[in-house]
């Protein structure tokens, strides 16, 4: 890739984009070429060599930690890989220090992902699900807080109406009252330029399966380095620790001092290599044109519909995502009608979710609208 590619350079190192109008980067997000090349050679290592040399395996890592870390504004040591969001959040949860009988309170419209993780993880803690939609973050928490409240849990976009948290003052007001802050990030980073230099959290979990281009089994827990020493130590192990080869094992050298002490066995190298390539794309492009070009195409589309009388269920004001849904009468028919066209985007819950990453084309867009209101439904 060149050090200033343009959309079409973009378009290339996703192959994707000749067969299909792909608008549906919050279901998944499709393996870049560079991605791809970067599992292969890593495969190729494993095929001929059994392993990489620890050099090797330890710059991967490093590369890789430190190319998430620049991603969201974050430093390397407060980035733990995960193989995806679910566990990642569950590394956050399980690790709070927290007491019997204490509450954390959980954004009712999450995703699954966090539903599960908080009822089936935190036996002894009282888990209070609250809606946030359509309300302001911090006026919701404060209606529900209690002495006991030590953890707000939330989606930072919804994934299917697209709503995004205005997470600034949420993050404030929860830092002033010593209360947890953890996010589910799947759904924002890679369309939305984010640094927690900005918008301080105390945990953000995230999965590459969507905006960061799927490499398989591959995502990331940043933890904000002021937590590492109030956190207990659950699920770690011998890779948690630093440990500079693999010949002595008479002494167990003793546990990272930072989030790298949750990596607790070997690691997926060809995924986190390849989630390296693809958050790589980004930079080079520049988070905030890719943030940019997003919110054109999502204007775009919202253009059209309100043109066509569409019912919108993404709010218009407010922080915006990447998605923009509507909810037509005859939404499957839509959705059957566009892939017959080539035109992917998703079905949930009698919705159309779009969702265009930075490489989709104003044409593109066009394209889909017209095709839409052609549909006559
Ligand atoms: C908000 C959100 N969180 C999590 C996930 C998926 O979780 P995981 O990466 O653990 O599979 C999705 C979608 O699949 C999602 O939309």
């Amino acid at each position: 890739m060149n050090e200033n590619p343009g959309i079409d350079d973009i378009r290339k190192l996703f192959p994707i984009t000749k067969n299909y109008i792909y608008l549906n980067h919050a279901g998944t997000g499709p393996l870049s070429i560079l991605a791809h090349q970067a599992i292969e050679e890593c495969l190729k290592v494993y095929q001929n060599y059994a392993e990489f040399t620890l050099n090797e395996y330890f710059s991967r890592l490093q590369d890789a930690r430190s190319t998430v870390a620049e991603l969201i504004g974050a430093q390397p040591e407060e980035i733990t890989f995960t193989p995806n969001t679910s566990q990642g959040l569950y590394i956050a949860l399980i690790n709070l220090p927290l007491k019997p009988n204490d509450e954390i309170i959980i954004m009712n419209e999450t995703f699954p992902a966090a539903r599960y993780v908080a009822k089936y993880n935190l036996p002894e803690i009282e888990k209070m699900f609250v809606p946030f939609s359509g309300q302001d973050a911090v006026s919701v928490v404060k209606n529900n807080i209690t002495s006991r409240t030590r953890a707000v849990v939330v989606d930072y976009v919804q994934f299917l109406s697209g709503e995004m948290l205005d997470l600034k003052p949420l993050s404030t007001y929860l830092a002033e009252k010593d209360i947890y802050l953890v996010v589910d990030g799947i759904q924002a980073i890679g369309a939305v330029d984010f640094d927690v230099k900005k918008i301080p959290v105390d945990f953000l979990a995230c999965g590459s399966a969507k905006w960061l281009f799927r490499p398989p089994g591959a995502g990331f827990l940043y933890i904000n380095r002021k937590n590492f020493k109030k956190l207990r130590k659950i699920h770690t192990g011998w890779l948690g620790a630093n440990r500079e080869n693999f010949e002595n094992f008479e002494v167990d050298p003793p546990l990272f001092p930072d989030a790298r002490m949750f990596e607790p066995g070997t690691r997926n190298i060809p995924g986190i290599s390849a989630l390296k390539e693809n958050i790589n794309i980004l930079l080079k492009f520049g988070m905030k044109r890719v943030a940019s070009r997003i919110q054109h195409l999502k204007t775009l589309l919202r253009r059209g519909f309100e043109e066509s009388n569409y019912k919108i269920i993404t709010p218009a004001r407010g922080p915006q995502s990447g998605i923009i849904t509507i909810k037509p009468e005859k939404a499957s028919q839509i959705f059957e009608k566009l892939k017959a066209q080539k035109i992917i985007i998703s079905l949930r819950n009698g919705c159309l979710r779009f969702s265009p990453h930075f490489y989709n084309t104003e044409e593109e867009i066009n394209y889909v609208l017209n095709r839409i209101m052609e549909s006559k439904f």
